[in-house]
């Protein structure tokens, strides 16, 4: 493989930006310097001219469900499809999620679910291992720990969907499982939606179940509880806690008051829940806007943005869980709407667009927020997550100056929609590389079905 020379770049990593050049070679980055003269060339060798582009690490989605197999059904961005919208959206990198299946152990769960992903992956990956109600027995502790010696080391637990089995109810298997999280140095991602609150509107409900009504069977407090008792089991362990999709300001409020309590909570949202509020489930096609945790107000869109802004949310990822229009249309009662929207594509260009409204915001806030912090958390970094010698050459080449508008025929989801349509929005993504291989470029996409590679985590 011939050597890429990305040249005059304004070259960005989680702590400054600088004009420098980057010479790749094979899978990594072999040198960034002030200037590297292009007549070290030969003709196998490439040049791109990054002038005016910003030369940044891959991003990485740190929370999607490509190919998810779930409500008798399965979303529709499989692993090929997934890995080609993440290029086109200047993304490297996915951290999915492989559930804990009925009679398999974590192990088997987790060789499952690397089984399906691995012919069609493009892009790089890891995983967040699902830990479920109805497979917690006292040999936890140890599969854990062989869980962590093949490589993952962050776990996905949930508050709520009892009906799936999901949950895990007893307090004190819970306690259990932060317990060897602490002792094995494992993270705990968690879906917080306290269930006995959402089970009690529900029991009372005597609205309908349109979509619009998703926001108040589901509300902004059953976050805050839940956060407030997974938060008070880890305290208890001495363990952090990772709380996915932060949607709320009672959810950050209920974050906030861990941490002064002593407790280490890392915030990851949305652009949901920063750019879309709960008015969008009113319109006829409101069921593409159903998502859980649900969409909320634009108080909480605010609040939300402020927390990014001020460093109180560590990771921004999207949850991409892509259903068709067909899909999603195709029930109108709240309770059994296909949830989940895709999102991995427009990520970077939200935050980019976000960072430029949002003073004093910079372009390595932005790397911080989608690749070096979720590459730190997950055991990947620097491998990941950084512009360094010897780390991989995943690099995207965003041009900050396009300004377009999203359009469902400009995306690449097997959904044919985006939830962002209409929106302007500052940044194209020039060129995505991965381990020094350009899979996309202006437009075109050169990704290698089964190329993408599991990363261990440590
Ligand atoms: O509605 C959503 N977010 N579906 C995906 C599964 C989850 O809860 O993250
Ligand atoms: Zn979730
Ligand atoms: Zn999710």
């Amino acid at each position: 493989m011939g050597r890429i020379l990305i040249k005059n770049g304004l070259v960005t990593d989680d702590k400054c930006s600088k004009k420098a050049d980057i010479l790749i070679k094979d899978e990594a980055i072999e040198k960034i310097e002030p200037s590297i003269d292009a007549s070290i060339l030969t003709k196998e060798d490439r040049a791109i001219d990054a002038e005016g582009k910003v030369v940044m690490p891959g991003a990485i989605d740190a929370h999607t469900h490509y190919h998810l197999v779930s409500r008798g059904t399965v979303t529709c961005d499989s692993f090929e499809e997934g890995s080609r919208l993440a290029a086109f959206g200047g993304v490297t990198t996915v951290v999915d999620f492989a559930d804990h299946n009925r009679g398999q152990g974590l192990v088997r769960s987790l060789q499952y679910r690397l089984d399906e992903m691995r012919p069609g992956m493009a892009i790089d990956y890891t995983l967040h291992q699902g830990v479920y109600g109805h497979g917690y027995d006292s040999t936890i502790g140890k599969q854990l720990e062989d869980l962590k010696t093949h490589g993952v080391k962050t776990l996905k637990i949930f508050t709520t969907y009892r009906n799936t089995g999901y949950l895990i109810e007893n307090r004190e298997d819970l306690l259990d499982l932060f317990t060897n999280a602490k002792r094995l140095g494992m993270l705990v991602t968690a879906h917080c939606e306290f269930n006995p609150m959402i089970e009690e509107i529900s029991d009372n409900w005597k609205g309908n179940f349109s979509p619009a009504s998703h926001a108040l069977l589901r509300p902004a407090e059953a976050e805050g509880k839940a956060i407030e008792l997974f938060g008070s089991i880890a305290l208890e362990a001495g363990c952090p806690l990772y709380v996915v999709h932060c949607s709320s300001e009672c959810g950050l409020n209920a974050i906030r008051k861990l941490r002064e309590k002593g407790l280490t909570v890392y915030a990851e949202t949305t652009p949901t829940y920063l750019f879309l509020d709960r008015s969008y489930l009113d319109g006829p096609d409101g069921s593409l806007y159903v998502m859980t945790p649900p969409l909320r107000e634009k108080s909480d869109n605010k609040a939300l943005r402020d927390a990014l802004k001020d460093g109180e949310i560590q990771v921004l990822a999207t949850d991409h869980c892509a259903f068709t229009r067909e899909q999603k249309l195709s029930c109108s009662d709240c309770r059994t709407i296909y949830p989940g929207i895709p999102g991995t594509e427009e990520m970077l260009l939200l935050l980019n667009t976000l960072k430029d409204q949002t003073k004093p915001m910079t372009m390595s806030d932005v790397v911080r927020l989608v690749s070096t912090n979720p590459a730190k958390l997950f055991g990947i970094y620097p491998q990941k997550g950084s512009l360094e010698v010897g780390t991989d050459a995943d690099i995207t080449i965003l041009d900050p100056k396009a300004r377009w508008t999203l359009e469902d025929d400009k995306m690449h989801s097997a959904s044919h929609y985006t939830p962002y349509r209409g929106f302007e929005v500052h940044g194209k993504v020039r060129t995505t590389i991965l381990r020094g291989r350009i899979i996309m470029e202006d437009g075109s996409y050169y990704g290698i079905a089964g190329s993408g590679r599991f990363l261990k985590q440590c």
